[in-house]
């Protein structure tokens, strides 16, 4: 019944899910505010037109909240879903081979920013609902929150967190906003990493410089930001920062073992990015690397011409955006405070370096023994034919850490992306079967967490 519903609905959902999908809103970009309050809006009158009892947007010294529930039984259970509706940023535009806010479907993929984060994903929970609410197969209240600062670090979502714990009064969090290892394998999401995001800036000389009448006499500040960079990590990978793997948890080998257990092909890796070979630190296996080793990365490092051509300059500052993957039970800005104090210690004593702290996060593991995560285990099973296999993400959520701290709860998180759908990336893409039975997926998961008294499935 419910399959059927989706199946001959389709077609609109895609439409709806389109719509949504041209309107920008690209959280980082000011320029881009009324479109992010339009996506908001939108959202809220699909959330009506899908059922909910009411939706509103709640207002942020940022972008707006968009929420919205359905309450049919003060003794029944209540999911509280999350997502968000801001996206990355499109550029660099021209590497697009379609327009990225004109979705069009190629090879059973939809092609848009925010196709697969979040919008494409948050939009099977509004239709999951919606056939469930036209089918009359509702067993447990429904609250979403779906905000617009995501993308940006969810710095106002924190706040309301904090001042609305009875509005959000759930027994479990549903998210989807993650990836599963392929469509042959489904998975669900255990872990997320945790995150650290720096800036360093280096200053010299007060101006720019001729880099033939001062090159050689005059420290470059691209020269310094570059070989401290290149200090961060020793010969093993491993990051040189004081303290930085102090507390770590180290996983036993049994616990190695099962993670390694999941399917992972290195030379489609390989294939897939067109690399010759991986990196990482010494002694790990690249889903050890991305799931439970804390990482460093530079983001972006600029200074100087970077322009067409050839200018000769001896730029008079550097600059780094860097972030820092965390895993249990590092401390987001602890870890901060030691890559600043250590900046600062190997920063030579001919330059100037300013160091930053933009967002973060905390690591989050989510139990595998809860009530919601067999339903959530059981639903992948009914749809996709197959149980799924429990995997830690390398990516942050970091609001799941929050959800945990100020609400007390627990986190599904029931992803439907794949690696390969270039989130982030030009030519971000969606597939039209993991919309689909994403659906399904999200129905049953109601159905085998509130079984309830209804038949009618
Ligand atoms: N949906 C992603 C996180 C993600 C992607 C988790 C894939 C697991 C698998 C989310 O929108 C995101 O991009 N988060 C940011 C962090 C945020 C604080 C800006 C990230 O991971 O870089
Ligand atoms: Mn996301
Ligand atoms: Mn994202």
């Amino acid at each position: 019944m419910v399959k059927q519903y989706i199946d001959s609905n389709q077609q609109r959902f895609l439409d709806e899910l389109f719509d949504w999908l041209r309107i920008p809103s690209v959280s980082a970009d000011s320029r881009n505010r009324n479109e992010v309050r339009k996506a908001a809006e939108f959202l809220k009158e699909q959330f009506i037109t899908a059922g909910v009892d009411r939706a509103e947007l709640c207002e942020t010294k940022g972008h707006p909240i968009v929420y919205a529930e359905k309450i049919i039984g003060s003794s029944l259970p209540t999911v509280l879903v999350y997502g968000h509706y801001d996206v990355q940023p499109a550029d660099p535009v021209e590497l697009w081979a379609s327009p990225p806010f004109e979705p069009t479907i190629r090879n059973e993929n939809i092609y848009a920013r925010g196709s697969c984060d979040d919008k494409g994903q948050v939009y099977m929970h509004v239709k999951a609902f919606e056939a469930m609410s036209k089918l009359n197969l509702l067993t447990c209240n429904m609250k979403f929150m779906v905000e617009g600062e995501e993308e940006v670090g969810s710095d106002n979502l924190g706040k309301f967190v904090k001042e609305n714990k009875d509005k959000l009064r759930a027994d479990i969090i549903l998210i989807s906003d993650t990836a599963m290892i392929s469509l042959e394998h489904p998975s669900i999401t255990v872990g997320l990493r945790g995150l650290s995001y720096m800036e360093v800036e280096v200053i010299g000389p007060n101006r720019d410089l001729h880099s033939g009448v001062y090159g050689g006499a005059v420290a470059n500040p691209v020269n310094v930001l570059c070989q401290m960079i290149a200090s961060l990590h020793d010969e093993h990978g491993r990051v040189t920062i004081p303290g930085f793997y102090d507390k770590v948890a180290e996983l036993t080998q049994e616990e190695r073992r099962a993670i390694n257990k999941a399917p992972f092909d290195l030379d489609a890796y390989k294939n897939d990015l067109k690399i010759a070979d991986v990196k990482g630190e010494d002694g790990f296996t690249t889903i050890e690397r991305t799931g439970i080793r804390p990482t460093l990365d530079v983001n972006g490092i600029w200074g100087g011409y970077t322009g067409e051509g050839a200018k000769t300059v001896l730029p008079s500052k550097a600059h780094a955006k860097i972030s820092m993957r965390l895993v249990p039970n590092q401390v987001s800005h602890e870890i901060s405070e030691l890559f600043t104090r250590h900046i600062k210690a190997i920063a030579p004593p001919y330059v100037a370096v300013n160091v930053i702290a933009h967002h973060g996060g905390e690591a989050a593991v989510t139990p595998t023994d809860s009530k919601a995560f067999a339903a959530a285990s059981k639903a992948f099973e009914e749809v996709w034919g197959k149980s799924p296999i429990p995997t830690r993400d390398g990516g942050s959520i970091p609001i799941v850490a929050l959800f945990k701290k100020e609400l007390g709860l627990d986190t599904v998180l029931m992803g439907f992306g794949l690696d390969s759908d270039a989130i982030h990336s030009p030519n971000e893409h969606y597939g039209v079967k993991n919309f689909r039975l994403g659906i399904e997926t999200i129905v049953a998961f109601y159905k085998h967490f509130a079984p309830g008294s209804s038949n009618a499935r």
